[in-house]
């Protein structure tokens, strides 16, 4: 019996896949190595190299490796970028996902557990924002999400077949064991940005936004942990193999911090007074998103190990200066 992890080379799929081995799990990855790195993924686990829409080798893999439940990463995930081209977001992260889901069906795989975003909601009309509130993607990439929560829902309602979309907030920091991290070229992330500047592979970085309606001007976001994030989905693939039905769950901690609240935490985790220039607003950012994270305690047990800024940077930090030895060897 294995668990499949699609984007297991990436960022949060390869953290994936450590939590899972760490559980003494057998893992199998399907990732075709466009943003992700084979190194990424640990000796431990196999790596198949290939795409999520190619039923043949998704449903060899399934059956050769006895696949009880699939922990579905793989896709595009820059908003700007869906901007400029909805029909390719819709391929990579809609279409292929629905491939993915008939092949899960068509094998008998039961659970799925699906990586969706906090940009189903667009703007909320209120923080903590919970599940119940009103669905509004403002980007192809939110809705290319929400277009495969609603694939699962009804698959869930036809078939033998049970689902958790976790609803992700600001994922950053890495591995606390340094196993693995964010290593995305050209990142656009907060938290990476800043650390790639404490560090010296930038120059200096911006603020996007300085007139917002937020004590301090700067947008609000929820910072939440990768290693508690992927934790929540392992919690997840334990409930649906205990049997309980579909649920759809937000990940965060339920605490905003701003973005010079961030980028002082990383000056002073770093001890570096890097350069930040105040640039104007960046299109389609929200001013705030919290997440009410009460149902994912609740349901799936969640207990947040790495719940402090502090720390989240200073694990970000030390995976930079380990990318930075890394790329100079
Ligand atoms: N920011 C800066 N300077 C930078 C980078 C970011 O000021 O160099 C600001 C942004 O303007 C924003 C905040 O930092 O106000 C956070 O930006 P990120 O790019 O780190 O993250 P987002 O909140 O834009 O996006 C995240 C996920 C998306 C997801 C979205 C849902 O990365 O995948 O949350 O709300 F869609």
């Amino acid at each position: 019996m294995a668990v499949l992890v699609t984007g297991g080379a990436g960022y949060i799929g390869s953290h994936m896949v450590w939590e899972l081995l760490d559980h003494g799990e057998e893992v199998v990855v399907l990732d075709r190595l466009s943003t992700g790195f084979d190194w990424a993924v640990p000796e431990a686990a196999e790596l198949v190299v290939g795409d999520i829409g190619d039923q043949t080798l998704v449903e060899e893999t399934i059956r050769r490796r006895g696949v009880d439940a699939i922990i579905h990463f793989a896709g595009s995930i820059i908003v700007p970028e869906s901007v400029a081209d909805p029909l390719g977001y819709y391929f990579n992260n809609t279409v292929k996902s629905r491939a993915l889901i008939e092949s899960a069906v068509c094998c008998g795989v039961k659970h799925f557990i699906f990586s969706s975003t906090a940009a189903v909601y667009g703007t909320p009309r209120t923080n903590p924002v919970t599940e119940e509130e009103l669905l509004q993607p403002e980007s192809p990439y939110g809705t290319s999400k929400l277009m495969t929560e609603i694939m699962l829902r009804d698959t869930a309602a036809a078939h033998d077949f049970a689902y958790t979309a976790l609803r992700y907030f600001n994922v950053s920091g890495a591995d606390p064991k340094l196993r693995t991290g964010q290593s995305t070229k050209g990142a656009t992330h907060l938290i990476k940005v800043a650390c790639e500047t404490a560090t010296g592979k930038r120059p200096s970085m911006d603020v996007f936004g300085t007139d917002y309606p937020t004590p301090d001007g700067t947008c609000v976001r929820d910072y939440i942990h990768v290693s508690d994030l992927v934790n929540a989905h392992y919690l997840a693939l334990r409930r649906l193999r205990s049997g309980a039905g579909s649920l759809v769950a937000n990940c965060g901690y339920g605490r905003g911090y701003s973005v010079l609240e961030v980028i002082d935490a990383v000056k002073r985790v770093s001890g570096k007074d890097f350069n930040v220039v105040e640039s104007g607003r960046r299109p389609g950012d929200a001013v705030a998103i919290v997440a009410s994270a009460e149902r994912c305690v609740s349901e799936l047990g969640w207990r947040p190990a790495h719940d402090d800024l502090q720390e989240i940077v200073s694990h970000a930090l030390r995976w930079e200066e380990a990318l930075a030895r890394r790329n100079r060897l």
